[in-house]
């Protein structure tokens, strides 16, 4: 049985496989920035999996860590117990929060925090005489995960249309795209606009019925965007106002990612509920949290007549090795201050990037924070009009990247990279001269707007780099 035959036996997230089986990408080791497939080919790992081997591949302080603990206890009954290392995670947890946050629960994935923050925001407000409180605000394009709640709120309708209709009560609000305002004022006036949006939304669906706003504090499947000066402090206010709790999925931006622990602190805004996930264990066992500020936590203490318990969780929640995992992996974040290197090196990514807009005027936008990089193209710099989506621009440049021995993800309107955080000014240059070549490609590959105008450069098969 060939590859091609075997892939075609399973599904890759969100890819129609019939077009992956042709050119399938079947990895088998790591090690640090890179990744090797079964033909041998090495890559650079231009997207740490997805946002969470923030520590890189073949990692052995993260490795030992899960190992020792598999041999001492690997399931701890989450209907029942906890266990030790849980217990050590959570204090570690709210150690880098400020003290406001007193409860985490411990999950496996992003969709599984984001999900449970939107139950306990519901059951906060029954359970503390505001029962009318249901529904949720979100943002268009954003992602929140893939669960029924999770897809809800999230914003792309090509994740939603599939599996319409979705549970009510999910409410959206414009992106908070200071790139693409779809309004016409002055630079420093977009984040007020915007938050008009977000007040006029919430006046006309009548506060006393909204429960949370959740939101990524970049909105990295909106295009990375990074949400105007003054947004999220507003929406803080907003929420305070009308008594919305407010949700951030840090499921992304958390733990170096951005240049700091958590975007919050970047933002100097401060969630309810804070859900982190991906690089909490660096990407080495499905770990995920949801964070509960005081007032939020105090609401599902009681007796136990009142029912006033959080009533779900899931079997590897606050799975012991997972949580020894993320225990090993915040001590690398934090003895390495890697969270330093995102800054350092995300910056040097985006100049690298900002100095190839003179040879591929495609390249409208280069944004983001720390090591979460977006890279927008554009048809015209002027009007920022983008190319039809059949030229395929963004993929088609991913394509060529990954011929050249660099993985990223893509749009047809963009490009995303979020090496891992380890990452060295070398491995930077490294990606800006593939990203250069891979540019050249898709240009000379004919007028850049046909799709299959052209082909790019033959697959050049790169060997292990030094
Ligand atoms: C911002 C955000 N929230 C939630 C999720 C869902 O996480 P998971 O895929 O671990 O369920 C993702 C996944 O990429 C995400 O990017």
């Amino acid at each position: 049985m060939t590859v091609h035959d075997d892939v075609t036996r399973t599904m890759v997230d969100f890819l129609q496989m019939k077009s992956f089986a042709d050119d399938p990408l079947v990895l088998t080791d790591g090690d640090g920035i890179r990744v090797v497939d079964v033909e041998d080919r090495w890559y650079i790992d231009g997207l740490s999996g997805t946002f969470c081997a923030s520590l890189g591949h073949g990692n052995a302080a993260l490795a030992d860590a899960g190992a020792a603990q598999l041999r001492r206890l690997a399931m701890a009954a989450p209907t029942m117990a906890t266990n030790d290392r849980a217990l050590e995670l959570v204090d570690r947890l709210l150690g880098l929060l400020p003290a406001d946050y007193t409860v985490a629960k411990l999950l496996s994935g992003g969709s599984e925090a984001t999900e449970s923050a939107m139950k306990i925001a519901r059951q906060y407000h029954k359970q503390t005489g505001d029962a009318g409180r249901y529904k949720i605000l979100s943002h268009y394009r954003s992602y929140h995960g893939a669960t029924g709640h999770a897809v809800a709120a999230s914003g792309w309708p090509v994740w939603r249309a599939p599996y319409e209709p979705l549970a009510g009560g999910f409410i959206h609000l414009h992106t908070p795209d200071p790139f693409r305002p779809p309004f016409d004022v002055a630079p420093e006036a977009v984040a007020a606009t915007y938050l008009r949006l977000v007040e006029e939304t919430i006046e006309l669906e009548d506060p006393r019925t909204i429960a949370a706003l959740i939101t990524e504090p970049v909105l990295m499947s909106a295009g990375v965007v990074v949400p105007p000066d003054g947004y999220l402090p507003g929406l803080r206010a907003l929420c305070d106002r009308h008594g919305i709790l407010l949700i951030f999925d840090e499921i992304i931006t958390a733990f170096g990612r951005l240049g700091a622990m958590f975007a919050a602190e970047l933002f100097r805004t401060w969630p309810d509920i804070l859900c982190v996930g991906k690089g909490l264990s660096g990407g080495y066992a499905p770990l995920s949290a949801v964070v509960l500020a005081r007032r939020v936590a105090d609401a599902f203490w009681g007796e136990p007549r009142d029912l006033v318990q959080f009533h779900s969780g899931h079997t590897y929640g606050a799975n012991p090795v997972a949580c020894a995992i993320g225990l090993a992996a915040i001590d690398q974040l934090v003895r390495d201050d890697l969270a330093a290197n995102a800054v350092a090196q995300g910056d040097r990514l985006r100049a690298g990037l900002r100095g190839l807009r003179e040879r591929h005027p495609w390249i409208g936008d280069v944004r983001g924070l720390g090591l979460l990089v977006g890279v927008e193209f554009v048809a015209d710099h002027a009007s920022r009009a983008r190319f039809p989506a059949e030229a395929a621009i963004g993929t088609r440049v991913r394509d060529a990247a990954r011929r050249r021995g660099l993985l990223l993800r893509a749009s047809h309107w963009m490009l995303v990279l979020a090496p891992p955080l380890t990452i060295r000014a070398a491995e930077v240059d490294e990606i800006i001269g593939i990203l250069d070549a891979a540019l050249g490609d898709v240009e000379a590959a004919g007028d850049g707007l046909a799709p299959g105008s052209g082909s790019v450069a033959p697959a050049a098969a790169p060997g292990r780099p030094r």
